[in-house]
């Protein structure tokens, strides 16, 4: 049994709360600040039941401190969202912390990731992070699936529960994993092989449809050698695909692609039926026979899950597949519909039919792991807790 942040009594504690403020920067700016705003009610809750907040989190993958990394950006966010002022630290552990701690309500410690003791999962730098605090709250869905001192280590020292957004995303996605309405579709698309692999051979067994596109597609077909193309993955990714069965009833692939001469994908299209690329060509899209099939079996869904984009989204000569299966997607209004992963996130939001979703999961990796039905060491700490 994990408890939630609910089962504390939190009233003038010092509550330590992991979140995923992970968030897309471009040029200092938040591109993006989805998930910081869905963070904002646990952080509310702790707030109006008088609890002393102590909010930690990682941005980007930093090699050391690095300036364009700092939580700044996500300090001022927050101010905003809370309407209350913010302190954030210079760094996330140290005497300068426990001051600011102890004369502020809300403190934001600096990037997590500056130490590399966090993602070494350091004992001794967990039980630093602990000692700030008399309670670890867990609202970071979206890195549950690391094993990183703030996630797993810290719940060893101190009691510990979930956020009330870590909670729902555990609720929701379960439905998925043990009892989804049917017919469940999943959609898997994007570009990782080796986190996409597994839950498509997970996906196998528990989907009604499963719809292979993206990036990941292409690369499958490469290597059953069913279309030629450019990118070879790498030895690992190909050992498991080769290992990967692409003929059960439910699985489907893409049957056309649009493709391209250029790596860039900037001058050139062609439409290939069935799907097919020469040596010195690269896939950037799934075609329209593949949109007309993926789109009627959409149709029928109860219930879709979708994580990882068709296409180059991002390039306006390949946002078409992305483009259509999103807008087929919120059309069915019948389903309960799942979409999860920064970059097709990064894409409903720009087609602008985001709030059209039942439920937009924060995590990327985590979901994927989630619904391959592995218990996330982040919810197995919870349970360790004291
Ligand atoms: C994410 O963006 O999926 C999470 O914040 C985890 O980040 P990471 O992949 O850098 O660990």
């Amino acid at each position: 049994m994990i408890k939630t942040v609910r089962d504390f009594d939190v009233k003038n504690k010092k509550v330590l709360v992991r979140c995923d403020f992970n968030v897309p920067l471009n040029k200092g700016s938040i591109e993006d600040d989805f998930r910081i705003k869905q963070t904002v009610s646990t952080i509310k809750y702790l707030i109006k039941n008088k609890a002393k907040v102590i909010l930690m989190s990682h941005l980007g993958s930093p090699k050391g401190i690095e300036k364009n990394l700092r939580m700044d950006p996500i300090q001022k966010k927050l101010g905003q969202y809370l309407k209350q002022d913010v302190l954030k630290t210079s760094d996330c552990i140290g005497k300068e912390v426990e001051k600011a701690i102890s004369k502020n309500q809300v403190v934001l410690l600096e990037n997590l990731r500056f130490h590399k003791e966090e993602e070494e999962n350091d004992a001794k730098f967990g039980k630093e992070l602990a000692g700030l605090a008399d309670i670890y709250i867990n609202d970071a869905f979206g890195v549950s699936h690391r094993k990183h001192a703030s996630v797993v280590g810290v719940p060893k020292h101190i009691p510990s529960g979930a956020g009330l957004l870590l909670e729902k995303e555990v609720k929701i996605l379960s439905k998925v994993l043990e009892k989804p309405w049917r017919p469940l579709v999943a959609i898997i698309g994007g570009v990782k092989a080796s986190s996409k692999i597994k839950v498509i051979k997970q996906l196998q067994k528990t989907a009604d449809y499963l719809l292979i596109g993206g990036k990941i597609a292409n690369t499958i077909l490469i290597v059953k050698g069913v279309i030629v193309g450019r990118s070879w993955p790498s030895e690992d990714a190909v050992k498991e695909i080769k290992r990967l069965d692409i003929t059960p009833a439910n699985l489907y692939m893409p049957l056309d692609n649009l493709i391209s001469p250029d790596e860039s994908g900037k001058t050139y299209i062609r439409e290939s039926v069935p799907a097919r690329a020469g040596k010195d060509e690269f896939v950037f899209d799934i075609g329209p026979e593949t949109i007309k099939l993926f789109s009627k079996i959409i149709k029928q869904a109860k219930m879709i899950v979708w994580a990882g984009p068709m296409g180059l989204f991002e390039n306006p000569l390949f946002e078409k597949g992305t483009r259509e299966i999103a807008e087929k997607i919120v059309r069915n209004y019948k389903a309960y519909k799942i979409v999860g992963g920064g970059d097709t996130i990064f894409a409903v939001s720009k087609f602008g039919l985001r709030d059209k979703f039942d439920h937009v999961s924060t995590g990327g990796g985590a979901m994927l792991d989630f619904l391959c039905g592995e218990k996330l060491p982040g919810l197995k700490a919870l349970e360790n807790e004291t």
